[in-house]
């Protein structure tokens, strides 16, 4: 080995050691986080999605939802609000949901839930807030709601009717299907 390359080697090794002993030195228990240099580079900071921002579009951090985009886990509704809206859904919206006795209790459930208070546990439509003062809404065993489609249903559902409110917010599709066949049930003596 060449002089140059024995003082290169003694330079390394010896830096190395140097390195090892303030490590050492400067971290003496090993179970213990070791320092952290650069630290804005491990932990990028997170925006605040009202935050103003110097690097996204209009200066704003939260972006409006691109067009078209679907939200996770929900199948896209494309119809507008009205009765005429509603009868399209009823003609080209079948449920996807079968018959059966945990759709029926799962429906039961939520129609308790969520109905009852203006259309009565039965369907009738004498629920506890028209016993109070508020205007009727029309019998689920009536003719009407015996010939309504699914689909339309699952329109006066979705996206509420007259002085009946939407309830897409709090029923999901899959549930809002299992309502109706509920409401079918209920309505079979009447048939
Ligand atoms: C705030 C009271 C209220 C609640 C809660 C309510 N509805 Fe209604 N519902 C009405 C009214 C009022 C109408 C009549 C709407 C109209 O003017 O066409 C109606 C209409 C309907 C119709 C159409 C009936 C027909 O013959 O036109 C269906 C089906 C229906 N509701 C189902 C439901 C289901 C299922 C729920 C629970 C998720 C529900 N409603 C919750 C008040 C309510």
């Amino acid at each position: 080995m060449s002089s140059s390359g024995r003082t290169l080697l003694v330079l390394f090794v010896s830096s190395a050691a140097v390195l090892l002993l303030l490590e050492r030195l400067l971290h003496p228990n090993p179970r213990e986080r070791n320092y952290e240099l650069l630290t804005e580079m491990v932990y990028s900071k997170a925006a605040e999605s009202l935050d103003a921002s110097i690097a996204l579009p209009a200066g704003m951090t939260q972006q409006a939802i691109v067009e078209g985009v679907v939200v996770r886990g929900q199948v896209p509704f494309h119809y507008g609000t009205g009765p005429e809206e509603a009868v399209r859904a009823g003609v080209e919206l079948t449920n996807p949901v079968s018959d059966g006795p945990q759709v029926l209790a799962r429906g039961r459930e939520l129609f308790g839930r969520y109905c009852a208070l203006c259309h009565g546990l039965d369907g009738g439509g004498r629920g506890p807030v028209v016993e109070r003062g508020m205007l009727p809404p029309p019998s689920l065993l009536a003719a009407r709601a015996l010939a309504m489609a699914d689909g339309e249903m699952f329109h006066i559902v979705t996206m509420g009717q007259g002085n009946m409110g939407s309830h897409a917010a709090q029923v999901t599709p899959q549930d809002r299907w299992k309502l109706i066949r509920y409401i079918r049930s209920l309505q079979e003596p009447a048939r």
